[in-house]
């Protein structure tokens, strides 16, 4: 597969300042993204902002349809939403839960999710489980079969988990829950923009998105999908006039689409540029980004293995862009800032936000590398060489 990377490099600013390994955290915008925020807020700047909205009137409907191309759903079963965290919020929240009503989950689930999940357990008596992983350290799709029974209300899962390079069997866990009849959630939030995911292929009922991360569009923006057949059971925890209608004194309307969870102010540059990216994301095509960002992947975890002292620490039977990795008696911390000087950019993984998964693996803190389809072989080589040259014989971490 040829993946014009000349191209991809030269539509990315960013690529000129930083080696970017830090595409979970939030990918380099590229050029065309950053003109469409930009001339929005230039635009409300001159003529007005909610002016500016009418006049977009266009291109704010267009990334309804980018984002259902995307996912493969309708544009009326998609909201957008500040971020991935929120988004799930208001689908999660949306369910009504009661005492006994068990709702189940992954190891890796992110730390976001199962606080909602505790706290929403205190409040009505649910209860949350976390489905143990298979030897592969992915979610097993067996346990989670035998885990089935009628008083599952849900079944919500992390598609591809903060750090750990796992990539969980999400189609697998789709079949189960349409054969079980139960609602479906998956954090989408860190596979979306990497590789394929169509909501029908995998059988989820509810999806939440982030902008900033594999989709290279900007921060603060992000997205919800809502399945139709759900759409009308689902009142979402929080309503303005947006989402619903005063029809009366004493009584309102939710709308029928899943723009009910969304809110009337919003964020109309971000909006529209995510839209932008979305298009531009599709436009390079998931297989292709999906190919290149694994391969990438992989060419990093073998090279960091053959560095001494290094481990690895990723799971799972398909692995994704995310390499995460520990370099003994140094802190991930300090291999961060170390790395930052050097204009390489990393981030670190801490416990608390993937504790199940960090506990049942004795981790505290990891450094996560994680590549997109713009890096490049000559980057991965930098990389290693600058971690060799910091190495404790070298003693500069
Ligand atoms: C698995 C997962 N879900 C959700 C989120 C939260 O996304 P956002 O920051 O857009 O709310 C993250 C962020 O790192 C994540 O890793």
């Amino acid at each position: 597969m040829i993946f014009d990377l000349q191209r991809a490099r030269r539509e990315t600013p960013g690529c000129a300042n930083v080696l970017h390994f830090n595409n979970a955290g939030a990918a380099l915008m590229p050029e065309i993204v950053t003109d469409a925020l930009v001339n929005h807020i230039q635009l409300e700047a001159q003529i007005g902002g909610y002016e500016a909205a009418e006049r977009a009137h266009e291109s704010v409907e267009h990334a309804y349809h980018a984002a259902a191309a995307l996912i493969g759903c309708a544009p009326t079963e998609i909201a957008f939403i500040e971020n991935a965290t929120r988004a799930w919020d208001m689908a999660f929240y949306s369910l009504p839960l009661a005492p006994g009503d068990r709702i189940l989950t992954a190891t890796a689930e992110y730390a976001s999710n199962y606080i909602a999940y505790l706290q929403v357990a205190r409040k009505t008596g649910a209860i949350v489980e976390a489905i143990p992983n298979d030897d592969h350290g992915q979610l097993s799709v067996e346990a989670l079969r035998r885990a089935i029974d009628e008083r599952v209300r849900l079944i919500a899962i992390t598609h591809v988990p903060t750090n750990g390079g796992l990539v969980n069997p999400a189609a697998a866990v789709g079949r189960i829950a349409r054969e079980a009849g139960i609602p479906y959630l998956l954090d989408a939030c860190q596979s979306i923009g990497q590789m394929p995911v169509d909501v029908e292929a995998i059988g989820c009922d509810m999806l939440s998105a982030t902008g900033r991360k594999y989709l290279r569009g900007p921060r603060g923006t992000g997205f919800l999908y809502v399945r139709r057949t759900l759409l009308e059971s689902l009142e979402p925890p929080f309503l303005d006039m947006h989402a619903a209608e005063w029809v009366a004194r004493d009584r309102y309307e939710v709308r029928e689409d899943a723009r009910r969870f969304e809110n009337w102010e919003t964020n109309y540059a971000g909006k529209i540029a995510l839209g932008v990216a979305i298009e531009y994301a599709l436009a390079w095509g998931l297989d292709a980004i999906k190919h290149r960002v694994t391969t990438l992947a992989a060419n990093l975890r073998a090279r960091l293995r053959e560095l001494p002292g290094v481990e690895v620490h990723d799971l799972g039977v398909e692995r994704c862009g995310i390499v995460t990795f520990t370099v003994e008696g140094r802190e991930p911390e300090a291999i961060k800032q170390t790395l930052a000087e050097h204009r390489i950019n990393v981030s670190v993984s801490d416990r608390s936000s993937t504790r199940l998964d960090m506990e049942a693996r004795g981790l505290s803190d990891l450094v996560r590398a994680s590549v997109h389809y713009y890096n490049s072989a000559e980057e991965i080589e930098r990389f290693c060489e600058t971690l060799k040259t910091v190495w404790p014989g070298g003693g500069r971490i």
